[in-house]
């Protein structure tokens, strides 16, 4: 082959490369930008906990995080939030934190819009590292407890139902807040099952050895945010969520589930990994 006919190949090629990579990463930037980000997705869960009681078999938690709210532009997301709830009516609903990126006046508009969000066992939420550094402790509490929902930070409340108690605690953020697992379990008896709401993810380590823990929900890592499709290989990874990215993990008798969350930081960008409301099933071992 002459050089001549060479050259002409190699520039075929070339173009040819550039116009697949234009033509697979054009709709999927479209896709990443413009449509993911704002469909939200539904995942359920039936997660069986060894001290779950036989009475409660069957209780049902929507786990909400990360919302990150951009006013104006998650209002439509709020909404079917809210229809999604209102459709699934779980027993108790929980959000694990980051509520904003980092302009503290988007809380207050947030919390007018989750108003009216409600279940028969309440609304409870803990902080995340974005809520910390950007809002104060005592907004934070004022504006989320304005709503309805109990608020907790290094702090735990106890759900009564059908004669059983169950130990619900809230952790600070590990990387933005200070977190102080004492106080958290304070006031925690023997036998009663422990739901504990941690932003970040991997202090399950250490936790499930340090304290009675039967679930640990998290968010803080997005599930990636952007995956790499069949694969679900996550490139970008965040402090205290690179061992436990996305999904359900066991660590003796205790568990862990980490949702993708609701929103993004950074670019308004998701792919292969809409937002997403989970719906957790408590099923008792003994049943
Ligand atoms: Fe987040």
């Amino acid at each position: 082959m002459s050089s001549q006919r060479k050259k002409i190949d190699l520039r075929r090629i070339t173009r040819r490369s550039t116009l697949g990579v234009l033509g697979i990463g054009i709709p999927s930037g479209i896709w990443a930008a413009g449509i993911e980000p704002d469909q939200l997705s539904l995942t359920r869960k039936e997660i069986i906990l060894p001290r779950w009681p036989k009475a409660l078999d069957g209780f049902t938690i929507a786990q909400l995080t990360d919302i990150h709210y951009r006013p104006g532009t998650d209002d439509g997301m709020i909404a079917k939030l809210h229809e999604a709830l209102a459709k699934e009516k779980p027993d108790l609903i929980t959000l694990t934190g980051d509520f904003v990126i980092d302009d503290p006046s988007s809380l207050p508009e947030l919390c007018r819009e989750l108003k009216g969000i409600s279940a028969p066992q309440g609304v409870i939420a803990s902080p995340g590292n974005h809520d910390r550094w950007h809002c104060s402790t005592s907004n934070l509490r004022k504006e989320i407890e304005g709503t309805g929902m109990t608020y907790l930070q290094n702090q735990a409340t106890k759900l009564h139902i059908k004669g059983e108690n169950v130990f619900i605690n809230g952790l600070d953020s590990i990387w933005a807040g200070r977190p102080a697992p004492a106080r958290a379990w304070k006031g925690h008896k023997k036998n009663e099952p422990v739901i504990a709401l941690v932003h970040e993810p991997d202090p399950f380590d250490d936790l499930h050895l340090a304290r009675p823990l039967d679930l640990q929900l998290s968010g803080h890592t997005h599930g990636g945010q952007c995956r790499v499709p069949l694969i679900g290989y996550a490139p970008a990874k965040v402090k205290f969520g690179r061992k436990f990215i996305y999904g359900h993990f066991h660590k003796g008798d205790s568990q862990l589930f980490v949702g993708r969350g609701i929103g993004t930081v950074g670019l308004r960008v998701r792919f292969a990994c809409p937002p997403e409301l989970v719906i957790l099933t408590l099923r008792s071992a003994s049943s």
